[in-house]
């Protein structure tokens, strides 16, 4: 059990660091909480201690689950929502099958909802898990910026044009990034996330068994001494099997993704794409020598930064009571 002051005590330097890169536009706040629910933050994260005990492989889906949401229409919780009969929602688009634990959130929500009813929003709630989920890896523990509202728009067809597949090349990736406000930095940076967590045999199978689109073809890119162990665990067309991102180190937020993806075992094409651009290719191979603080410091930087794009304050949006219907 980690007390309240144990955690919140380690976190001032960064919030500090943080405030000082600032925010012109300053809709959200760091602490938005604090007096209509002060306890929000620490309620969250004790119940991801919770959950993440019983179901580590969570902490992969939570921490992708806030890129899903902000990419899509902006942070705004809009892909928690579920699929009416005639509007099939973000969830259920094909990006979701990356995502788990839907009824884990549904969970904190109702605790929080017990606590201060009507208060915290389910898009602060994604901000939220994901700073926790980095925690309970071993990585920062980071302030985020809350005051998020929830939106009511979610449509499966919006996710296309947002989410780019791991296929992607570097250029594709760029550009949905500078689209968002994000450069190809925090691409690198956010990139980096794939140090935890596992991934579905098909989201990188082509690359093994059809790098020609022919129906044959291995990517020279890849290791030739790591192919041998993922056509062992992911044959062609497996749909269901799941693979470490990160190869025994896939439960620590750490370097050793950079220092996969710089010795060609990324396991997406978008990994490998990373060392296609001169800016990111060296932040890959930098972060693959360095000490973890630097990549601390620019992952929470990067997260807040994707934390504020296109939110609902001020009295838009509304603060849902279940998590997966709009009020
Ligand atoms: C909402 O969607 C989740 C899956 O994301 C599902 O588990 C749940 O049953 C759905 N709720 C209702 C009432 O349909
Ligand atoms: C993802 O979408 C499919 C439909 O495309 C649906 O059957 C499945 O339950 C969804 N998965 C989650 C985790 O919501
Ligand atoms: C990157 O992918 C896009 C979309 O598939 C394609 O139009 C473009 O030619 C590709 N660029 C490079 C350099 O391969
Ligand atoms: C190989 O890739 C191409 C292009 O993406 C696709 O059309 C084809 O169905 C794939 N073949 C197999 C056997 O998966
Ligand atoms: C997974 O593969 C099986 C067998 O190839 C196929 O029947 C099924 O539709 C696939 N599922 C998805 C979600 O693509």
């Amino acid at each position: 059990m980690v007390s309240y002051r144990a955690l919140f005590g380690t976190m001032v330097p960064l919030a500090l660091a943080l405030l000082l890169i600032g925010s012109t536009e300053a809709q959200l706040e760091y602490g938005f909480y604090k007096n209509s629910c002060p306890h929000a933050e620490f309620i969250v994260f004790q119940e991801m201690t919770k959950i993440i005990a019983n179901a580590p492989f969570l902490t992969g889906p939570f921490l992708r689950m806030q890129y899903h949401d902000c990419f899509v229409n902006g942070c705004d919780a809009s892909l928690l929502l579920n699929s009416t009969n005639n509007n099939p929602a973000e969830k259920d688009a094909p990006p979701n099958q990356s995502l788990r634990g839907f009824d884990a959130i549904d969970d904190i929500k109702a605790k929080l909802e017990m606590a201060c009813p009507g208060i915290v929003s389910c898009a602060d709630i994604l901000a939220m898990i994901a700073r926790d989920s980095v925690k309970l890896t071993y990585g920062p523990y980071y302030a985020i910026e809350t005051g998020r509202r929830d939106g009511s728009r979610s449509e499966a067809s919006d996710t296309q044009a947002n989410l780019q597949p791991p296929t992607s090349n570097i250029t594709v990736l760029k550009n949905i990034f500078i689209q968002k406000g994000l450069t190809a930095k925090d691409l690198a940076v956010l990139t980096g996330a794939h140090t935890i967590g596992q991934s579905l045999c098909s989201s990188f199978t082509e690359r093994l068994y059809n790098f020609t689109g022919r129906g044959f073809g291995l990517d020279p890119a890849l290791d030739p001494t790591y192919v041998p162990q993922l056509m062992c665990e992911c044959k062609p067309n497996d749909n269901t099997t799941r693979v470490e991102m990160d190869p025994g180190s896939s439960r620590n937020f750490d370097l050793a993704y950079y220092k996969g993806v710089s010795r060609g075992r990324g396991l997406f094409t978008s990994d490998d794409q990373l060392l296609h651009d001169p800016e990111t290719k060296a932040y890959v191979e930098r972060q693959a020598m360095a000490w973890p603080e630097e990549f601390f410091k620019d992952f929470a930087e990067s997260m807040v930064k994707m934390g504020r794009i296109e939110v609902l304050t001020h009295g838009k949006g509304e603060i849902r009571k279940k998590c997966a219907f709009v009020n």
